[in-house]
């Protein structure tokens, strides 16, 4: 564990309100519930809970965003996501959350992501570098502690921004996301996710947003198989998105075309456990996806609530498949051909990696 916490890492699914820390998510119920808004005590075992079902994480998730859907927890709960992150190890972060409106809060679609930025802006601890743009702009130093230090003695993470379209919204609110990242392209923002109740919402609802995205040039990840749906599984992959998440009820033929196309795989091993949609570990398909050379990346979904970490996923995935480190490391390198950002980003990463490989000595 202590191994995979120092190498560093690439998070490519990652939902923000998912991420809250324990004591934060502790305090705002509390605060909540000493003004009277909320019954504390009936929350609180909500949130201590630990085996949820499926079903049972969109009504921890429907609690969470009571709790949380104000600009300043916004901005509070991304900036201690960031900095979580770093203190990991994470090199890249793609944050995906889901624009929310909440007029009692004088809350839109814009303005919630605004309040993201903030929270972006306001890290002071680490030094984040939010904006594509061309490698003329940076000198790339080739010593390790330099590239992850910035120079400055701080930590640097890259964090970019993925907009969550939810099953449960109508084709004009998925669209609304839809004009709301384009309109912050130049903000951080690269491209769109799918993802909510699988149990609810139609794949077609929800087309036209996807494709119109796509067309402008937005990235797209969908989640794909948290469920047995053969027709949506199969409209996905016809989608040809840029990556998928989970694909854990997939039959064989269209496991088959999955590995046809190529289409990366963002694995999420104690989300996939922790919500019963996978037995345990050991019978994941993250191993005959490993095995036959499919991309795979390691990823968390939700670190706050199935309680995880980057470095947990990793040392997760070596004691369960016996992948050694030299093997763990070329994984997290991997992941850099798969994330979103810029090649300027794509080419600073690889520097660190290859810097980090020569202090490892694997
Ligand atoms: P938010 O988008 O920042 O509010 O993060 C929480 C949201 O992410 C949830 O309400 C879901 O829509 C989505 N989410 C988190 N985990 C999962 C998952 O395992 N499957 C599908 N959707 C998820
Ligand atoms: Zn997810």
């Amino acid at each position: 564990m202590e191994w995979c916490v120092s190498m560093p890492k690439i998070e490519l699914h990652a939902h923000l309100n998912g991420s809250i820390r324990d004591s934060t998510l502790m305090e705002l119920a509390k605060e909540l519930g000493d003004k009277g808004a909320i019954d504390f005590s009936a929350v609180e075992h909500v949130i201590l809970k630990n085996d949820r079902a499926l079903n049972e994480v969109f009504k921890l998730f429907d609690l969470i965003h009571i709790l949380t859907t104000d600009h300043k927890t916004v901005t509070r709960i991304t900036k201690e996501v960031i900095e979580d992150f770093a203190a990991d190890n994470v090199v890249y972060l793609e944050l995906r959350t889901t624009p929310k409106k909440n007029e009692s809060k004088g809350m839109s679609k814009h303005s919630y992501i605004e309040a993201v930025l903030e929270g972006i802006r306001s890290v002071d601890s680490v030094d984040v570098d939010l904006f594509d743009r061309p490698s003329a702009d940076i000198s790339v130093n080739s010593n390790f502690e330099d590239c992850l230090c910035n120079g400055t003695g701080k930590k640097k993470i890259y964090v970019r921004l993925l907009l969550s379209i939810d099953r449960r919204e109508t084709a004009e609110a998925a669209m609304e996301t839809v004009e709301l990242a384009l309109g912050m392209r130049d903000l951080g923002v690269v491209g769109i996710d799918l993802s909510g109740n699988p149990l609810v919402g139609e794949w077609l609802t929800l087309l036209a947003a996807l494709e119109y995205a796509k067309k402008q040039g937005l990235q797209i990840t969908l989640h794909c198989g948290e469920v047995p749906n053969p027709d949506e599984i199969q409209a996905m992959l016809d989608f040809f998105p840029r990556r998928i998440g989970h694909a854990c009820c997939f039959e064989d033929d269209e496991l088959k075309l999955l590995k046809k196309l190529r289409i990366p795989v963002e694995i999420c091993l104690t989300s996939n456990i922790r919500t019963e949609t996978i037995a345990s570990a050991d019978v994941h398909h993250f191993a005959d996806l490993y095995k036959s050379n499919h991309p795979v990346i390691l990823c968390t979904d939700d670190t706050g609530v199935f309680s995880t970490s980057l470095s947990a996923e990793y040392a997760l995935a070596s004691s369960t498949f016996g992948i050694g480190k030299r093997e763990m490391f070329e994984l997290s390198e991997k992941a850099i051909d798969f994330i979103f950002a810029c090649d300027r980003v794509k080419g600073e990463l690889k520097t660190i990696f290859a810097s980090a490989l020569g202090k490892f000595n694997l």
